[in-house]
Parts: C-alpha cells; sequence; structure tokens
C-alpha cells in the first residue's frame, strides 16, 4: 500500500473546510519544521481506502489575542498556535475495481473537520509520484516535459491530447525554463504521425531545432524574393474587415463612403481576376472575403479616379462627382501602405503572389509534412508529420491573418477556396 498513514506523521487536524482548500491547526510546534510550502500531505477522508490530498501554500503563526492585549507582552512569551493552509489537489485510491493505487485530480469527497493531516514520507512520495508518472505515461502520447522537484526520480508528462485540444499557458519567472519546456514539447511532437503544429517565434529563439518533420520559414523581409523558406502573405488573403482594419480611419467623416466604394471595387477586381482566369462558374460564388487575386494597383486608380470625377450637371457644366475628395486621404493611406518597404511581404507585386493557387501552396508550406508521406493530396496537407514554421516577424502582423486564412482553406478542402 502507498499511503500508510503512521501517527508520527500526524501534524495536525483540519479546522476549516473551504471547498478546495482546508486549514490544519497544528498540534505541536516542533512537528512543524517537516512542513514546507508546496510540499504534498495527506488528509484522512470520511471514506475508508481514500485519501484527500493537499498542497501547503501559507503557513502562519498566530498569538493568541488576549496575551497581545497585555502590556509589555514578550512575543516569545506569549502563547501561539500553528495554522496551515492546504489546496487539495486530488484524491488517493488505494482500490478502485480492479485497479489499485489510483490518483484523481478531483475531490471524491470533503474533509471533515477534526480530520487528521499527515506529512508524506520520502517512501510515500515516490510511490505516489510514480502513479501520477505511470497513469500519465499509459497516456496515448504522453510528452515527457521532466521531472518533478518533489521528487526527480518521477517523471512529469503532459497528456498531448488535452494539452493541445485546450487553451494552455506555461508560465514561470525568467530562466525557469518555459522556452526550454517548449522546445522539448516541439522536439517530441515532431515525432508523432499525425500532429500538426505551427510555432510563431516571435523572436527568433526556436531557429536551432531541427527535425525530419520540423520547417523553418520566414515572414519576407524588404528585400526578400520568393524562395521555399521565405513567406509572402499577399493582401488578397485578407478578409474585407482585415483590409479595413489595416486602411481604414474610423475616425474619419468619410469613412463609411470609404469603405463602400473599397468593398465595391474589391468585388469588381476579384470578378475580373475570375473571368480572365477562365472562372466563370467561380463569379456568381464569391464573396468580397473569399481569397482571390486582385490588382492593388487598379484599386488605386479606380478609386483615385472616382476621388477625382466631375459629372455633367445642370447647363451643360461639370460639376463634382459625389465621392470628390472624400476618398482622398484614404487612397492616400493605401498608397503608403503598398510603397512600403517593411510590408513587402503583404504587398510584394511578384507575379507568382497573384496566381490563383498561391493559397494552397501557401498552406502546403504550413500544413505539409516534411516527408510528404501519405501519398494523397489532404493526406499531404493534413495528416502525417508536422509542419512547423518559425517566423521572424518584421512588422506587426496579426496573428488572426494566419488563423482565419488556414480556415478557410481547411473548409475548402475540395480546392475552391470559396466560402
Ligand atoms: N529542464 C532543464 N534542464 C536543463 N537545463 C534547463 C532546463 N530548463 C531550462 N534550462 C536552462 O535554463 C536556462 C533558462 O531556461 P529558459 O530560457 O527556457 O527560461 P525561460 O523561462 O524561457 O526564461 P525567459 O523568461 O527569460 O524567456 C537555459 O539556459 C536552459 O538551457
Ligand atoms: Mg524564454
Amino acid at each position: 500500500m502507498i499511503i500508510n498513514l503512521k501517527k508520527e506523521k500526524c501534524i495536525g487536524k483540519v479546522e476549516s473546510v473551504d471547498t478546495a482548500t482546508v486549514v490544519v491547526h497544528i498540534i505541536d510546534a516542533q512537528l512543524l519544521s517537516n512542513v514546507q510550502v508546496n510540499h504534498l500531505v495527506v488528509i484522512r477522508s470520511s471514506k475508508v481506502g481514500q485519501y484527500l490530498i493537499g498542497m501547503v501554500n501559507k503557513i502562519v503563526r498566530k498569538y493568541n489575542p488576549t496575551d497581545s492585549l497585555m502590556e509589555d507582552a514578550d512575543l516569545e512569551e506569549m502563547s501561539s498556535y500553528d495554522l496551515v493552509k492546504i489546496s487539495l489537489v486530488g484524491t488517493f485510491i488505494d482500490k478502485l475495481g480492479s485497479k489499485e493505487n489510483i490518483f484523481k485530480r478531483t475531490l471524491q469527497s470533503v474533509a471533515e473537520i477534526e480530520a487528521e493531516c499527515f506529512t508524506m514520507s520520502s517512501e510515500t512520495l515516490s510511490g505516489f509520484m510514480s502513479v501520477i508518472s505511470q497513469s500519465s505515461s499509459m497516456m496515448d502520447n504522453p510528452l515527457k516535459i521532466g521531472k518533478y522537484v518533489l521528487n526527480d526520480t518521477a517523471e512529469a508528462y503532459l497528456d498531448g491530447n488535452k494539452f493541445f485540444q485546450r487553451h494552455a499557458v506555461i508560465t514561470g519567472s525568467t530562466g525557469s525554463g518555459k522556452s526550454f519546456t517548449v522546445a522539448t514539447v516541439i522536439e517530441q511532437i515532431e515525432k508523432l504521425k499525425s500532429a500538426n503544429a505551427i510555432l510563431f517565434d516571435i523572436h527568433g529563439e526556436y531557429s536551432t531545432i531541427v527535425g525530419e518533420g520540423i520547417r523553418h520559414y520566414k515572414i519576407a523581409g524588404p528585400g526578400n524574393i520568393i524562395s521555399d523558406d521565405i513567406m509572402f502573405l499577399p493582401y488578397w488573403l485578407l478578409t474585407y474587415d482585415e483590409m479595413l482594419s489595416l486602411l481604414l480611419d474610423r475616425s474619419d467623416n468619410n469613412a463609411p463612403n470609404q469603405a463602400m466604394m473599397f468593398s465595391k471595387y474589391v468585388i469588381e477586381l476579384k470578378s475580373k481576376y475570375l473571368e480572365t482566369e477562365g472562372k466563370k462558374q467561380m463569379q456568381d460564388l464569391f464573396t468580397i472575403d473569399s481569397p482571390i487575386p486582385y490588382n492593388i494597383n487598379e484599386l488605386v486608380e479606380k478609386l483615385r479616379a472616382k476621388d477625382t470625377e466631375m459629372v455633367s450637371g445642370a447647363n451643360n457644366r461639370t460639376k463634382q462627382g459625389d465621392f470628390y475628395g472624400k476618398l482622398s486621404r484614404f487612397v492616400q493611406r493605401l498608397e503608403n501602405k503598398i510603397s512600403d518597404k517593411r510590408l513587402n511581404f503583404m504587398f510584394s507585386n511578384k507575379e507568382d503572389l497573384m496566381k490563383y493557387d498561391y493559397m494552397e501552396k501557401l498552406c502546403e508550406m504550413l500544413l505539409a509534412s516534411a516527408s510528404n508521406a501519405g501519398g494523397g493530396k489532404n493526406n499531404r496537407l493534413f495528416g502525417s508529420s508536422i509542419g512547423c514554421f518559425a517566423i521572424n516577424c518584421f512588422v506587426n502582423c496579426k496573428s488572426d491573418f494566419f488563423y482565419s486564412a488556414m480556415d478557410r482553406y481547411r473548409k475548402n478542402s475540395s480546392n475552391s477556396f470559396i466560402l
């Protein structure tokens, strides 16, 4: 039996209980030397063969209130008592059905007032940690992240399924090993059969990680040309909202007009592109958010023409059009972005980036297995091994961009990209 509660290990009794925290009153101040913050303790449960496991998070010494009122009271002579605050972390069960020694991260029973609290001997601690390690190592794909500080013979594992299916955060003070842990996890997922992970390496600290399934890409800088390890993210992959968040100044009185004309011309230009590419059947289906290339210089021309348009008025005289002067600032912002060398990755006018299937190439870059195992196209893109990329971001580029583009791609496995 792993947990064997011995009388000499008893440090005190439960004095108060509050959902998952209990306060234990230490029976003898001498015993306090056995208790340390972050150490595990065992609390006897109301059910036979079950124990509540808790972690010490506070130790306080209290002085008797009547003594403290006495004048010139000497702290040494005042009567005191010690309290230990414990967070309950789970339940240890000796036997459940045919299984023995099980640890559950739920509280199967509540601590009772006067229940005894025990410290763990080193054998108990080793036994307990090995139970945790074993149950973790029986997971489908355990990710080993190191050893427990409390017992360095016990390995610590992460359940990859749970870790990646939910949001998770790795915290710790500077130098505590967060980056090291991430690198360890990446090296392990790279070896898994059907894992697919993308790493945004903003500071380039993972550039030395190598592996068969790992690919490093760099977001194109001002002078970069198209090559296998450089990533361009053309503007036409952005949705309407993403594009406007880049270009529109919402405090401008003319913002609604500008957004309206932008949307009108982008749809026209996308339609024109589909026509010249001979994809007429798609002209009825696409939306402004569909990732279809369009010529941004033509967009500027159209907007500028509208901004300076003169129309015929009364008495054969010309007058200013409805949008005269209202689009100037928008056009200026757009031109500034296009000519900003730092945004080369987005507004580069290289011909290859204006091809209809560029998005497919991009997704292959991000999702394809390094070994191209799998055969079928979808397998290659979505299955097998890991497509991992490291970005050195030169500008603030929104990660939403990647997610929405990839998401749209995933929804369109039939290769049409139309929402
Ligand atoms: N489990 C480990 N075993 C051996 N060395 C480690 C371990 N974890 C971290 N280190 C070492 O400790 C140092 C700091 O680790 P790391 O850079 O991962 O910390 P960090 O938490 O990411 O810090 P920062 O907050 O500054 O980014 C590194 O030199 C690393 O090699
Ligand atoms: Mg770090």
